[in-house]
């Protein structure tokens, strides 16, 4: 087991005061702090290297391209793709699901033809769906969760069939923690000839993900949820189909050659990177996932399990706090989504900041969720590697105290 106080020291942000009070921060899901590793290595490359890669025969170009294509190879194996070329840098996961949305759904999908979402989506799997739905004539179908958060098998193989052309769902909730049962989906969708887009932000922090063994077509995930910069993430898919495919963004570095009516595209990668990238952001991203491997993921795990399980014990001991998704530990991550009860989730958050606890309020960019589970908003706790029991405990404490301010019983 790994020794957290030390881990902790990397990150120098957690040991600084929040009105007055030390950071508990538990907003995980929405972006994590970054260790020195990674900000030095963003520090060095400005300080020793900042060049335009791929575009100049100096020495400082030709080494920006080296960190540059160094990084995609180490996304690579992270994720276990074949190669490197089937590694695409975007700015996030929501311009992922867009580039896949315009280039793919706009080229692919038909009148008639339908996409297969979950309800738990986040609004960056679904309004890019939409927007190809009303462009093509195409229907879009949601599969629903029962009262634990969870999809159903009999609810994945009555949505996905014959006429499914894609099936887009998240590994991971992000707005209530549930892990989806993406084997099962993945392989209904290719029975039924669908391809599969996987969003894994929430999970890809926290577990192995490894492509060949899920079998997805097109995968995306954001660094900033992971250690790195924002600003840079990650579309993989498949090369043959990522070849099938025109470009998203047009500029410079994608082409092949242009004349005055026309152009050609480079071979991928390249044909989706139109413009300077972020370089800064892509090597914070390689050093990140190098940290993350030092700490393993079988530590992650056991740290995460274990502040969850306990964080759970501990909210269900309160009367007046409801448990929104998976109420246990079965197929559920370290996102526990609550309300408690007269408080309005925005106020549950103002008023835990004032003890130094970050957590995230509102509707998690899950409205069509929120509706279906017939709340307006949800507070949110997420944990990482580097938080602690104290920071359960000092949570449930002010939790406790949440009703007191706004005059309720506690
Ligand atoms: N998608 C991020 C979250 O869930 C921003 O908070």
């Amino acid at each position: 087991m790994i020794n957290v106080d030390e881990i902790r020291k990397d990150f120098p942000i957690l040991s600084q005061k929040i009105n007055d009070k030390e950071l508990v921060y538990l907003d995980n899901a929405a972006t994590t702090h970054k260790p020195l590793e990674v900000l030095n290595a963003i520090n060095n490359y400005y300080t020793e290297i900042n060049a335009n890669p791929h575009r100049g025969a100096h020495y400082l170009s030709v080494k920006a391209t080296e960190k540059y294509e160094g990084a995609r190879e180490i996304v690579r194996e992270f994720i276990n793709a074949d190669n490197s070329c089937e590694v695409i840098f975007t700015k996030n996961a929501t311009e992922a699901l867009n580039l896949l949305a315009y280039s793919y759904g706009m080229t692919f999908i038909n009148e008639g033809d339908e996409i297969v979402l979950s309800i738990l989506e986040h609004h960056s799997n679904i309004i890019p769906w939409q927007r190809v739905a009303k462009a093509k004539g195409a229907i879009i179908k949601y599969m629903y969760i029962d009262k634990d958060g969870r999809i159903p098998k009999e609810e994945i193989n009555l949505k996905i069939t014959d006429k499914t052309k894609i099936v887009a769902i998240s590994h991971i909730s992000n707005a209530i923690g549930v892990i989806n049962p993406i084997n099962h989906i993945i392989s209904e969708a290719h029975k039924n000839g669908a391809k599969v887009v996987l969003d894994v932000s929430q999970s890809a922090p926290h577990m192995k993900i490894d492509v060949k063994k899920l079998n997805c077509d097109f995968m995306v995930f954001s660094g900033h949820k992971m250690l790195a910069p924002m600003g840079i993430g990650v579309l993989y898919g498949r090369k043959s189909l990522l070849e099938e495919i025109p470009p998203f963004l047009s500029g410079g570095d994608m082409i092949e050659y242009v004349s005055e009516q026309n152009a050609t595209f480079a071979e991928l990668p390249y044909k989706f990177e139109a413009g300077t990238q972020n370089v800064e952001g892509a090597i914070g991203l390689s050093v990140a996932i190098d940290y993350i491997q030092k700490i393993g993921f079988e530590n992650i795990k056991n740290i995460e399990e274990e502040l969850t399980k306990y964080a759970l014990e501990k909210m269900k001991e309160i009367p007046y706090v409801t448990i929104i998704g998976p109420k246990n530990m079965e197929n559920r991550s370290s996102v526990i989504s609550f309300i408690v009860e007269d408080v309005h989730p925005h106020d549950v958050a103002s008023i835990l900041d004032n003890y130094g606890i970050a957590i995230r309020s509102g509707h998690h960019c899950a409205q069509p969720l929120m509706k279906y589970l017939e709340v307006n908003a949800t507070s949110r706790i997420s944990f990482y590697f580097y938080n602690k029991k104290e920071d359960v405990d000092k949570f449930i404490e002010a939790l406790k105290k949440v009703r007191g301010w706004l005059g309720y019983e506690s």
